[in-house]
């Protein structure tokens, strides 16, 4: 079971623990389904590492094929190994497409050397590598690297029946490989399922990403390649990462006596790896109080997946000490001691690693626990994994899309589409159930001049075919649900490139997990913002149906609205009402724009407010956004906000159930952190992460900042320690200094703060939260209008509260049994209430 430890102030680095053993019992050792061993460009066989080479010429397999122009190199002098003797160039964008014989995670392995060529200059050759959803690498070249070769190994999850590596140059070189692996893994290998430690850690599942390995040690033990190791996997000794050389001595047992079991086996590790091990360097002396610590540089902005192996080799007695993984405590000593505790059975134990700061290093450290009688800590393996960015890339922040090169024909776009077919049908399947609730609303409705067409068929999908009939008869009633409101309306393909001048980038409004949104204009001048889905992501997929769900059951004045969708050539395109000026957050920070007033603020949270309280209340089943966030704030050409993107949404608990059991999911710094413990996701954690965006409305600052000191980082608690101590004014955004009620600055800060509460049952519904923040804005109005009388905006209010003013002094007067104080307090309330409701709403 999960456990959860609070870290207070500790989320620079957000570990995530697995505690689950996923592995099921394995007998034999596993045979993969898929396993392609590629020579590129030689002309015969061979074996290396024990595992054996076929060429990549086109009779060699039938299941490979070779796409693009391409010359083969092959050289045997100076060169190391037979995988690095021979080359495939590509002139211009070349492709290898592998048939998948079963879908799930793939090694693969890409070998280059730039061999001695005539015709190509392979050491200055720009290598981008990509696969149809991700970039492996981008624009890499041996001449600003200091090694001679260059071997990458990722995990790729395949969900389609064949994968394509599309190599491309840059413009004046060409692109070259030398050998490829593309090989089954193990379903057990990776998790998917992923929890944070840190209450402001988000995760959804890990699978959706690709990974990259960075590294793979073997502690204190010898190298273990293909030959004498298990997957074709490669450990290398760790002495070359130690912080201190002489922190660390290495042990070993021989490797026949480690004992496998249940969850663990050689698939996981082999036994040379878990029978050595490094160990403190002076175990047992007195006072012994130190960590040992390796140092692992890393790139900067990517997340890591990181798993440590632990096998007690050297004592009866439980080993008791803990892990850091970037000096935050990941695992804490009496975890380890019961896992390390038998002897010679190994385990391990998986976390993610986020280093939100722009560090370059990874530091892992293991240190014993000063109470336990036996001084000393262990670890005997260690892998780290690059985790894929937003961008779906393990290598800079351009996604596939950006590096694929714009080709004037269609062709070469089918090419790389066809092996999308089963992700399409599966899209298809659904749109063909949306399309026909259309037709069904839109043969009552007649006009718009839009017919029945056919539905885009990719391939023969009979399932498709099928459920278009079917529901074409019983229609109207399986679509009832989706057709009783507006759905929108349907778009083709060509209309949607029109309304984006063919998805020019300049029109380009931003990039999200979904996919990426563009400013468009419909022929009738309509304005939209088009939302264009990564095809083939089954996230993508889930999340595109959600979305088209949720907002056809939803209309309200605070919910961006959806205008129609198009679902021809297997895309999924959302269009959705524009607005104007964008996402709230870039009008509080990060741009130059005109800073909000602080009535303009409240006015904005209240609209926001509004859209959630309808989401959670106002819809038949209440609905909870997850994702709440000053990015899925927009805002109209009239700062009208209203709520966006329901990518992530989910029906709330209906009458019988008080929560909904789901993997987390959100953003970074506004996750409930009761959510986040217990995921179970009710109302309130919206409420939560709608506490933060008051904050972050307040302060104009991200919600998390890693740049600032520690205590800063974390809008929520930061700014929730100045609320305590009643002094929120000394955080607040500069250009609000001086120009807040004082009153109204209270109320919102008691708002947020009980938004922000621990637990959920303390936490107000958004109709309380609404009602709060308006009354905020009845106080900045009362006392705008007491300040300012010569506002004109304001005269209206000024004249009700002067007459009051007037009446309570002359009734305060006249009974002559106050002091001026009394009086005083008579004015304000009498003030006040007539006040409550200025705006006679
Ligand atoms: C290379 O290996 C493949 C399969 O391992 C085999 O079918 C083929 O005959 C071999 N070719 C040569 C030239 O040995
Ligand atoms: C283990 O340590 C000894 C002595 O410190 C060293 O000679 C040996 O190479 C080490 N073994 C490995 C596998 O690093
Ligand atoms: C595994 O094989 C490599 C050579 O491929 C060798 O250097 C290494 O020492 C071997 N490791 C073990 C544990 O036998
Ligand atoms: C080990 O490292 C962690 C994290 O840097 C630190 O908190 C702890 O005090 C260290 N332990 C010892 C004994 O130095």
């Amino acid at each position: 079971m999960v456990k959860m430890r609070s870290m207070k102030g500790e989320s620079l680095v957000l570990a995530i623990f697995l505690f689950g053993f996923v592995f099921r019992q394995s007998s034999a050792s596993f045979t993969p389904v898929d396993n392609y061993l590629i020579a590129c460009g030689s002309s015969e066989n061979f074996t290396f590492q024990g595992q054996s080479y076929v060429p990549d010429s086109a009779e060699s397999s039938m299941a490979m094929k070779i796409q693009g122009n391409s010359v083969v190199v092959t050289s045997r002098s100076s060169v190391p190994f037979p995988v690095y003797q021979s080359a495939r160039i590509f002139p211009s964008t070349g492709s290898y497409k592998f048939d998948i014989k079963q879908e799930g995670r793939h090694w693969i392995r890409l070998y280059f050397y730039p061999l001695p060529n005539l015709g190509h200059d392979l050491k200055s050759a720009s290598i981008t590598v990509l696969t149809e959803n991700f970039v492996l690498l981008n624009n890499f070249t041996f001449k600003n690297y200091d090694g001679s070769y260059l071997f990458k190994e990722y995990a790729v999850n395949v969900t389609a029946d064949n994968l394509i590596l599309t190599f491309i140059p840059s413009n004046s070189s060409s692109v070259f490989v030398n050998a490829i692996e593309v090989v089954s893994i193990p379903d057990e290998l990776f998790p998917d399922q992923a929890l944070a430690l840190s209450p402001s850690a988000p995760f959804s599942g890990l699978s959706e990403h690709a990974l990259e390995t960075v590294y793979r040690l073997n502690m204190g033990g010898p190298l273990v390649t293909a030959q004498n190791g298990t997957l074709g996997r490669t450990w290398e000794n760790d002495v070359k990462y130690l912080h201190v050389n002489s922190s660390a001595v290495n042990v070993s047992v021989n490797p026949e006596n480690i004992r496998y079991k249940g969850a663990v086996t050689p698939e996981t590790a082999p036994n040379w790896v878990y029978a050595t091990a490094e160990t403190m360097g002076d175990a047992n002396v007195p006072d012994m109080n130190f960590n040992i610590t390796w140092v692992l540089p890393v790139e900067p902005n990517f997340t890591y997946f990181i798993r440590v192996h632990f096998c007690n080799i050297v004592s009866e007695s439980n080993l008791v000490f803990s892990l850091y993984i970037n000096s935050n405590l990941a695992s804490p000593s009496r975890d380890l001691s019961t896992l390390a505790g038998d002897l010679e059975v190994p385990l391990y134990k998986d976390f993610v690693s986020n280093s939100l700061a722009d560090s370059d290093t990874l530091t892992i450290s293991v240190g014993p626990d000063t109470a336990s009688d036996i001084t000393n800590a262990i670890l005997n393996g260690l892998e780290v994994m690059k985790v894929s960015n937003e961008a779906r890339s393990l290598d800079g922040l351009s996604p596939v899309e950006h590096l694929v090169p714009v080709s004037p024909s269609e062709n070469n776009k089918v090419g790389i589409v066809v092996g999308s077919i089963v992700g399409a049908v599966a899209a298809m399947a659904f749109i063909g159930f949306c399309y026909c609730c259309f037709v069904s609303r839109r043969s009552k409705t007649t006009q718009q001049g839009h017919t029945w067409r056919p539905l885009p068929l990719y391939g023969n999908s009979q399932t498709m075919t099928k459920m278009s009939t079917a529901s074409r008869k019983s229609g109207t009633a399986s679509c009832i649900s989706l057709t009783s409101t507006d759905l929108g309306r349907f778009f083709t393909f060509q209309e949607i490139m029109d309304a984006t001048n063919k998805f020019d980038e300049g029109m380009l409004l931003g990039v999200g997990g979904f996919g990426r949104v563009y400013n468009g204009m419909l022929e009738d001048g309509t304005k939209v913002a088009v939302k264009r889905g990564n095809p083939r992501s089954e996230q993508g997929l889930a999340e595109f149906r959600t979305e088209i769900e949720m907002l056809s059951k939803l209309r309200h004045s605070h919910l961006v609205s959806l205008i129609g969708y198009c679902d021809e050539r297997s895309e999924m395109i959302l269009i959705y009402e524009y607005m104007a000026n964008g996402p709230l957050r870039s009008h509080l920070y990060g741009t130059d724009r005109t800073p909000l007033s602080w009535r303009q603020r409240l006015e904005i949270c209240i609209g926001a407010a509004k859209g959630l309280h309808y989401l959670h209340t106002g819809a038949s089943q209440s609905i909870i956004h997850r994702d709440v966030k000053t990015t899925n704030i927009l805002l109209d050409d009239n700062f009208v906000a209203k709520v966006a993107d329901f990518g992530l949404s989910k029906a709330g608990p209906s009458l019988d159930q008080t929560h909904v059991s789901t993997a987390v999911k959100g953003s970074f710094g506004y996750l409930d952190p009761e959510y986040f413990r217990r995921q179970q996701l009710t109302e309130k954690s919206d409420v939560y992460s709608f506490g933060v965006v008051l904050v972050e409305v307040l302060c104009a600052r991200p919600a998390l900042n890693p740049v600032l000191p520690r205590d800063q980082v974390n809008i929520a608690e930061w700014a929730m320690c100045w609320q305590k101590k009643g002094m929120l004014d000394q955080i607040m955004d500069q250009t609000l200094v001086g120009k807040v009620s004082p009153a109204s600055l209270k109320k919102f800060g008691e708002t947020a703060e009980k938004c922000l509460a621990e637990h959920g049952v303390d936490r107000p519904s958004m109709g309380d939260v609404l009602w709060n923040l308006e009354y905020a804005l009845q106080l900045e109005e009362t006392s705008s209008a007491l300040m300012e009388p010569e506002d004109n905006s304001t005269n209206h209010i000024t004249g009700i509260s002067l007459t009051t003013l007037d009446n309570s002094v002359s009734v305060v007067d006249g009974a002559t049994s106050g002091t001026d104080d009394d009086a005083e307090d008579g004015t304000t309330s009498a003030v006040f209430s007539q006040l409550v409701n200025p705006r006679g709403r």
